[in-house]
């Protein structure tokens, strides 16, 4: 029997080796290109190999996907530019990814993300443009943003706009938004849309912290120790399913559930807007929650669920009521009266405003959202309160004069008993159960 298994051997390792060279060739052909699209790589190869590289491990590569299926242009494009011999565009927008992926760009277009482009005409902006300037709008709010895409004579894009891959950049086609903000060429790659720092370029900072946030958040403590058990790679990523380990940025506001197909419209599971100084119900706000409530099922019960959804809206009702409607309309009436100018900025009063609702406030709002209670306390209703009492009423008392500042206060702040402990005063009772606990716990009637 042993002699016998030589020859077998040979002939079983022979087939093998050409059903490895046959493989190795389908993978070639499953990766060649269109006959212009070769022209491309074979040069590109030379000139700037990693193109190649990225784009070879990309499903496209995988689908014939090629360079010049995507870069390809029509001559009425105004974008269009002669290359080597073709026709290109350097810029491949929701409209070109629309031929082969209609859903996707349907639900980013109809989102805020493709609205981001629009900040022209804000407070915001006039704060970049005219109180900062030109030279850091360009480098900032755009970049995140968004902004017109310029084109010069010769189709080459105006470098004083471009590179630019904010989320709702207005494209010289006509069409809104930048899909590479999260899929970045050319790998092209779902996976990497699924982890939080996709989210993280724009998501962050003093007046969105919702990367800090989460990071801070169990949910964020998950995923830094759970990270490889997520399955990213998958091809479907169902919570509940396909992994258990942790929620990130996508699985709550973009990916599928058991019952829920993934959306690129990133607002249809948020029921408020907590953008404006003043927060605002979101269209079907209800509909929206129970499609966030939904993902949550997946690793909680109801119960909890409701019980962080009533402390979210607790704490946004305490923002808005205790703080942002008076401060709004204090600030109003005295612009009406002309105690403050219409120019916005030129003066402190201004400046504290903007720190009260679009900074901490915001923070507040965010850490109390997704699961912040350092953002939520510390650097959200802590900051609005320090704000609130040591400098927006401070200055309200400086601007306005005693007479109207006493009328503002009569009717704004003295009606809600929750601000009694300012316009008052502590009261004894309370000030002796302080003293009662600081001696209790360190041993003097001092708060230390
Ligand atoms: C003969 C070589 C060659 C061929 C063929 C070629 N390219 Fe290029 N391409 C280049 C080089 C070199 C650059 C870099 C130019 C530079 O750095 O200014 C470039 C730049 C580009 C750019 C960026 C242009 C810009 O203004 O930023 C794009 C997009 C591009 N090529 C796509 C393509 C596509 C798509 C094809 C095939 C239809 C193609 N190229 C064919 C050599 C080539
Ligand atoms: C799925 C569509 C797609 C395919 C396939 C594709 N590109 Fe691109 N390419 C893009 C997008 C999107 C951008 C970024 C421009 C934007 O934001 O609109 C880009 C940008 C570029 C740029 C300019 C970026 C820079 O950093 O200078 C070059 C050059 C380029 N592509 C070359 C290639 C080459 C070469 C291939 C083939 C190997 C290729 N592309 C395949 C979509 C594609
Ligand atoms: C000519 C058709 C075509 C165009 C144009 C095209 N794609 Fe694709 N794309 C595909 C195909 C085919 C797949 C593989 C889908 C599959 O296997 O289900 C794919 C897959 C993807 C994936 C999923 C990749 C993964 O990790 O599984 C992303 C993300 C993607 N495309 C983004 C884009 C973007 C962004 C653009 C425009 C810049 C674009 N595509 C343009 C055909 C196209
Ligand atoms: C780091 C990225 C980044 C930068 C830089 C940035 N923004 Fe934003 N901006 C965002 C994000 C993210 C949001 C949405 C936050 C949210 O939903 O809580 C936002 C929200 C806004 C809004 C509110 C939009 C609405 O629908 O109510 C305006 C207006 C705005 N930004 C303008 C600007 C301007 C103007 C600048 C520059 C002076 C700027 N932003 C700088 C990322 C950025
Ligand atoms: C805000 C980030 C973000 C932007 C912007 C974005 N995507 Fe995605 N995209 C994702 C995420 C996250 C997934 C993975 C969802 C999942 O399967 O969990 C994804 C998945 C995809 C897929 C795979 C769909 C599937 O069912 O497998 C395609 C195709 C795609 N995106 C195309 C696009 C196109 C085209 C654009 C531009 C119009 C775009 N994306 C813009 C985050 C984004
Ligand atoms: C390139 C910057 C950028 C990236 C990347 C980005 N966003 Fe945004 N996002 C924004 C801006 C700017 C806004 C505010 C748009 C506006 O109000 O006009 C926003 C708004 C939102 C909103 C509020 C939508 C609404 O309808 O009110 C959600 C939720 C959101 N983003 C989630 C995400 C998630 C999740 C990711 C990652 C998968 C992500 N974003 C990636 C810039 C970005
Ligand atoms: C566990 C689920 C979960 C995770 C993880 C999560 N979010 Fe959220 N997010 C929420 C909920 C819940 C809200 C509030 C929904 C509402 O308004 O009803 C929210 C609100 C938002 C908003 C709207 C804020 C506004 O100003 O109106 C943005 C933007 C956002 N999240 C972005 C992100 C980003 C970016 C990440 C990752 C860094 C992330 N989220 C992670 C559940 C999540
Ligand atoms: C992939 C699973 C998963 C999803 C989806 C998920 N969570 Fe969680 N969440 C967890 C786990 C696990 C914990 C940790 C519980 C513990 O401390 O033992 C947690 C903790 C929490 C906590 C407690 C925070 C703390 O500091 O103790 C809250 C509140 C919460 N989640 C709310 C939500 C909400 C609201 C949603 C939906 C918007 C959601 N979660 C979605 C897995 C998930």
């Amino acid at each position: 029997m042993k002699g016998k298994t030589g020859p077998v051997r040979a002939v079983i390792l022979l087939i093998c080796v050409i059903m490895f060279s046959w493989a190795g060739k389908g993978e070639a052909a499953r990766m060649m290109a269109s006959r212009e699209g070769q022209t491309c790589i074979d040069c590109h190869k030379v000139q700037s190999p990693s193109f190649v590289k990225e784009w070879e491990i990309s499903r496209h590569a995988q689908r014939n996907v090629d360079c010049y299926t995507c870069h390809k242009a029509e001559k009425t494009n105004p974008a269009a530019m002669e290359h080597n011999g073709f026709t290109i565009t350097v810029l491949v927008t929701p409209k070109d990814c629309s031929k082969c992926h209609p859903k996707e760009v349907e639900e980013m277009t109809t989102s805020h993300h493709a609205k981001a482009g629009d900040i022209l005409n804000s407070l915001d902006n006039y704060l970049g443009e005219v109180v900062g300037g030109p030279e850091a709008v360009a480098v900032g709010c755009v970049q995140c943003h968004g902004a017109k895409v310029k084109v010069l004579a010769n189709g080459k894009l105006d470098t004083n706009s471009w590179p630019n891959t904010g989320i709702g950049r207005i494209n010289p086609d006509g069409s809104k938004g930048s899909c590479s903000a999260c899929h970045t060429r050319h790998s092209f790659s779902k996976a990497q849309a699924r982890e939080p720092e996709a989210c993280g370029k724009c998501h962050l900072g003093p007046d969105h912290p919702q990367k800090e946030v989460y990071e801070e958040s169990k949910h964020g403590i998950l995923y830094a120790h759970g990270k490889d058990k997520l399955n990213m790679y998958r091809e479907r990523w169902v919570v509940g399913r396909d992994y258990t380990a942790a929620p990130t940025c996508a699985t709550c506001h973009m990916s599928a559930t058991p019952g829920q197909a993934v959306t690129h419209d990133v607002g249809a599971r948020i029921s408020w807007n907590l953008r404006p100084a003043i927060s605002a119900k979101q269209e079907n706000a209800d509909k929206k929650r129970d499609s966030m409530k939904d993902v949550c099922n997946s690793c909680h019960s109801a119960p909890f669920i409701e019980g962080h959804y009533k402390q979210f809206d607790n704490l946004v009702a305490l923002y808005d009521d205790k703080f942002a409607k008076p401060a709004t309309a204090i600030r109003k009436e005295l612009l009406a009266r002309g105690k403050l100018t219409q120019a916005g900025f030129d003066n402190k009063l201004d400046w504290i405003y903007w720190d009260l609702w679009h900074d901490a406030g915001r923070r507040a709002r965010h850490g109390a959202a997704m699961s912040g209670p350092d953002y939520a306390w510390w650097k959200g209703i802590f900051d609005v309160a320090k704000d609130f009492y040591t400098e927006f009423l401070p200055e309200v008392r400086r601007v306005a004069g005693p007479e109207l500042y006493s009328e503002l206060m009569k009717k704004y702040i003295e009606p809600d008993v929750r601000h009694e402990w300012y316009s008052k005063g502590m009261s004894k009772e309370q000030l002796k159960k302080i003293q009662e606990y600081y001696k209790e716990r360190y041993g003097t009637g001092e708060a230390k």
